[in-house]
C-alpha cells in the first residue's frame, strides 16, 4: 500500500522452501492460540509435538491435527523428518533443551525470554554458531502490523531523524493465565516489556543506557513488578525512547499505543492485541509528515499480532536455513534485547542510570 508516498506492507511472506518438518516442545497456551493457528493458516508442516504433561500434548495434537505425539524430547531429536524444533516452555528449561537440540543438529525457534541468564544465552549462541545451527527467538512483535509498517516508514526516512519514541500501555493483564509467570520476581520487563525493548532496538538501534523505575500495584497478587517506566538514551544521538506500562488499569480508560516522532514526521498507532488479550483487534497506524501539518495518512492494516505475526519468526528462520544468513530475530541479536532487560532491572534496583553493554560483533 502507498502511505503518503511511501510503499509499505503488513503482509508476511514465506520463503520459497517452507515445508521443513517442525516439532513442537511445550503445548501450552501460546502454542495453542498463536503458533499453531498461524502455522496452519500458512500450510506449515508440523509433524509432532511433545509436552511434559502428556494430556496437554494429546489435546494439542487432536485440536490442531498434528500427526504424532512424542513421549520424550529425545524422540523428537531422533526423527529425521524434523528440521526445526519450536520450543515454548519456561525460559529456564529452554536452554537445556536448546543445547540438546544443537547437539542433534536441529534448528530452533525459541520463545522469549530466550533465557533467564545472559551467560547461558551466550553459551547457547556460541554452541549454535560452532555447530552451524540457526536459532531464532520468537520476538514476533517485529512482525506485528503497526511495528512492521512503522519500521518500513522509518527506514524510508518518513520521520526524518528520530527524536522521541514512546510505547505506552495501560491495561488490565490477565496474569492468571500464567500462574508460573505471576510467581516470578522479574515479571513485567522479562515477560512483557521485553517485546517493546526488542521492537525499539529493531526500529532505532541499540541504546547506550537505561534508567528504569519498577513498581507494584497496591495488594497485587503477582510477585514481581507490574508497573514499569523505562527510558533509553543513545550515544551521540538526540534520541530518547520511553516504555511506560501499567498492567493493573481496572478502568475502561485503557490504551496500548506507540508514537514515534522525528524532525520529519510522526507515526502514531495502537497495539490491537492488548485491547482484549489474546483476542484483540487489528492495529491502527497513522502518519503525518512535518510538511503537511494536520494531515493524517491512515494505513489499512489487515494482519493481527495473534496469530498472524507468529508466522514471521518461523518464516525468517526458514529463510536463514536456506540462504545461510541470519534470522531477523537471531538469538545472537537477541542478546542485545536481554542485555537491555537485565540493565533495566539493575537500574530499577540500584536507582541509577545503567550503561548497557554492547552486543559482541561475531
Ligand atoms: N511470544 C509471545 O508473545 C509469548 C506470549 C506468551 C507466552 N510466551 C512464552 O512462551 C513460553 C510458554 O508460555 P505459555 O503461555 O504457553 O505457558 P503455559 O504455562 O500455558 O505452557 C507451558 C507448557 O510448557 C510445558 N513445559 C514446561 N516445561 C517443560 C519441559 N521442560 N519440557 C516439556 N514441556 C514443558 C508445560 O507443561 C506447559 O504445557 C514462555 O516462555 C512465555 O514467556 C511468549
Amino acid at each position: 500500500m502507498n502511505l503518503a508516498g511511501y510503499e509499505v506492507s503488513d503482509t508476511i511472506e514465506l520463503p520459497e522452501k517452507h515445508d521443513y518438518g517442525i516439532g513442537i516442545i511445550g503445548c501450552g497456551g501460546i502454542v495453542n492460540y498463536a503458533h499453531l493457528p498461524a502455522y496452519r493458516s500458512r500450510g506449515l508442516n508440523v509433524v509432532a509435538c511433545y509436552d511434559q504433561d502428556p494430556d496437554a500434548a494429546r489435546r494439542t495434537a487432536d485440536e490442531h491435527g498434528i500427526p504424532h505425539v512424542a513421549t520424550s524430547v529425545d524422540e523428537l531429536l531422533n526423527r529425521d523428518d524434523i528440521a526445526i524444533l519450536d520450543v515454548a516452555v519456561t525460559p529456564w528449561a529452554q536452554m537445556e533443551i536448546a543445547e540438546r537440540a544443537i547437539a542433534a543438529g536441529k534448528h530452533l525457534l525459541c520463545q522469549k525470554p530466550f533465557s533467564d541468564s545472559i551467560e547461558s544465552a551466550e553459551r547457547v549462541v556460541e554452541l549454535a554458531a560452532e555447530a552451524g545451527i540457526k536459532i531464532a527467538v520468537n520476538q514476533q512483535m517485529r512482525w506485528d502490523a503497526g511495528i512492521r509498517v512503522a519500521k518500513q516508514l522509518v527506514e524510508q526516512g518518513a520521520i526524518g531523524t528520530p527524536a522521541d519514541a514512546r510505547i505506552e500501555v495501560s491495561v488490565k493483564t490477565p496474569w492468571h493465565m500464567w500462574p508460573w509467570i505471576a510467581a516470578q520476581d522479574h515479571l513485567e520487563v522479562m515477560f512483557h516489556s521485553i517485546h517493546y525493548h526488542d521492537a525499539l532496538r529493531y526500529l532505532f538501534g541499540d541504546p547506550s543506557s537505561v534508567t528504569a523505575f519498577h513498581h507494584k500495584w497496591p495488594n497485587q497478587p503477582e510477585v514481581g513488578e507490574t508497573r514499569t517506566l523505562t527510558v533509553f538514551e543513545y550515544d551521540q544521538r538526540d534520541l530518547q525512547t520511553i516504555i511506560d506500562c501499567n498492567h493493573h488499569n481496572w478502568s475502561d480508560d485503557f490504551y496500548a499505543r506507540f508514537r514515534f516522532l522525528g524532525d520529519g514526521g510522526i507515526i502514531t498507532g495502537t497495539l490491537g492485541v492488548l485491547y482484549d488479550y489474546p483476542t484483540g483487534r487489528v492495529d491502527t497506524l497513522e502518519y503525518q509528515p512535518n510538511h503537511e501539518p494536520r494531515a493524517w495518512h491512515k494505513a489499512e492494516l489487515s494482519t493481527w499480532w495473534i496469530p498472524d505475526a507468529f508466522v514471521g519468526p518461523m518464516a525468517s528462520l526458514m529463510e536463514a536455513i536456506q540462504t545461510g544468513g541470519e534470522p531477523i530475530t537471531a538469538a545472537r541479536d537477541n542478546l542485545g534485547t536481554l542485555r537491555t532487560c537485565f540493565a533495566a532491572y539493575e537500574s530499577a534496583t540500584q536507582k541509577r542510570t545503567v550503561t548497557i553493554p554492547r552486543p559482541e560483533v561475531p
